[in-house]
């Protein structure tokens, strides 16, 4: 039997546990979220994590600015949220349109108050495994294996895709973890031959249903991170679930797999961040 891994019950489990973590500790914590323009997915994502952050317990402030708002302008609101002592976390949600810089606007966050885990400091710590802030969807995919009692070290796991958002920070977690990890990419030869290597496939490569049985070895753990509406209007991800699940031992679900977690990865940051605010206040 392949077993289906869970995100949206793992995910509802952690942020109950943070909801009573917060309520324990008697403090605070906000999460300002920055959102530019009225693209409809980021503003179903900024929607999801504002209802995720009243269900633990953070304040959430969102703050929504027009497309046609400057590089300056933007910059300026971050300022203002990384001064002000009562927020402890600060999130611009991506994609911003094209005439603003999105490094720039990344590096202006304070590492201190990234909750993305994207701020170059951040990404330094996790290259280094020192305490920083964690990508979400990485650590949601590292929380996700563990939860489900799904053994890491010594595996061979394989990464589709590099991206600084997902690719290339899982597979830094992975090591950490102690696997053995390789990372494929657009320009990979013989892909089906290297995925099928893989006890663990993580697949983010942004492509509807492009994975199918081909490159899963039998038995494999398969970890998708895509999310696409195909032309029939079904939510679909990366991999090909019905051709896939046939032979995996595991399998994400989309939706219901990776997506949850991400939110609930957030919602630790967010505790994190406000942590260690508070540390350094008192
Ligand atoms: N857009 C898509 N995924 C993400 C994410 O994890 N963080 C932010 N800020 N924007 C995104």
């Amino acid at each position: 039997m392949t077993v289906l891994l869970n995100g949206k019950e793992i995910a509802a489990t952690i942020k109950e546990e943070l909801k009573a973590q917060l309520n324990a500790q008697q403090r605070d914590a906000t999460l300002a979220v920055i959102l530019v323009g009225n693209d409809p997915a980021s503003s179903i994502y900024v929607n999801n994590k504002h209802r995720a952050c009243e269900y633990v317990g953070i304040r959430s402030l969102v703050i929504t600015l027009p497309d046609s708002i400057s590089q300056a302008g933007l910059l300026e609101h971050i300022e203002t949220l990384n001064r002000r002592d009562d927020v402890d976390g600060i999130l611009v949600q991506l994609p911003l349109p094209p005439s603003i810089d999105t490094q720039a606007v990344i590096q202006a966050i304070s590492p201190a108050k990234d909750v993305d885990g994207f701020h170059p400091q951040n990404v330094g710590a996790l290259s280094m495994n020192h305490a920083g802030l964690l990508p979400c969807t990485p650590a949601g995919i590292i929380e996700l294996l563990k939860r489900s009692h799904i053994e890491i070290a010594g595996k061979e796991c394989v990464v589709l895709g590099r991206s600084n958002i997902v690719g290339k920070p899982v597979a830094q977690l992975l090591l950490h973890e102690n696997a053995t990890v390789t990372i494929c990419h657009s320009q990979t030869k013989n892909l089906p031959q290297i995925c099928q290597r893989a006890d663990i496939l993580i697949v983010a490569i942004g492509k509807p249903r492009a994975i199918d049985s081909r490159y899963v070895k039998p038995g494999a753990v398969v970890v998708d991170v895509g999310i696409h509406r195909d032309s029939n209007g079904h939510i679909c991800g990366d991999v090909d679930f019905n051709a896939v699940q046939a032979i995996a031992g595991a399998i994400t679900p989309v939706p219901g797999g990776v997506g949850p977690m991400t939110i609930a990865m957030l919602m630790q940051n967010c505790l994190i961040a406000a942590e260690r605010h508070a540390s350094l206040a008192s």
